[in-house]
């Protein structure tokens, strides 16, 4: 089964990609596909379409295309994959968040949250095809 995480700009900017990718590799989750991005204002979009209209919106897409963020297919031998990944991570707001989680490890602002995750196959399926091609992901 496969994941779809993104590494946010507050993370990347404060050098702390490779601690949290080790947390899922150290767990027993692969790293299929990988890539540095800026991502622009369409990908964005595409993303976050669900809270179009939302009073956070505007601010969301102006932060996530703000600087670079790391895009990221996990893989595992397990159909948990997706919940796993998302309990690792922790609440969305990393004020909620537990620590031992990855937000609340590293996280203290709700945009700011440090890290992205699909949450559900129907989500991986719509948001890891727009910055992966099939190819990569054999
Ligand atoms: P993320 O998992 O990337 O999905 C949408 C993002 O919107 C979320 O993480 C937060 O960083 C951000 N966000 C900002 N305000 C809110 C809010 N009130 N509710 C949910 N998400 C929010």
């Amino acid at each position: 089964m496969k994941a779809f995480i993104i590494i946010k700009p507050d993370a990347v900017k404060r050098n702390i990609t490779g601690k949290i990718l080790s947390r899922f590799e150290e767990r027993g989750i692969r790293i299929k596909a990988m890539r540095m991005i800026k991502m622009c204002k369409e990908e964005a979009e595409k993303l976050y379409s669900i809270h179009k209209g939302k009073p956070f919106y505007d601010s969301l897409i102006n932060y996530i295309t703000s600087d670079k963020v790391v895009v990221c297919v996990l893989e595992a031998d397990t159909d948990k994959l997706i919940e796993i990944v998302r309990k690792m991570n922790g609440k969305t707001n990393p004020a909620e968040a537990e620590p031992g989680t990855i937000r609340g490890d590293f996280g203290i602002a709700m945009e700011a949250n440090v890290i992205h995750a699909s949450d559900s196959i129907e989500s991986v399926n719509r948001e890891m095809p727009i910055f992966f091609t099939k190819e990569e992901l054999e």
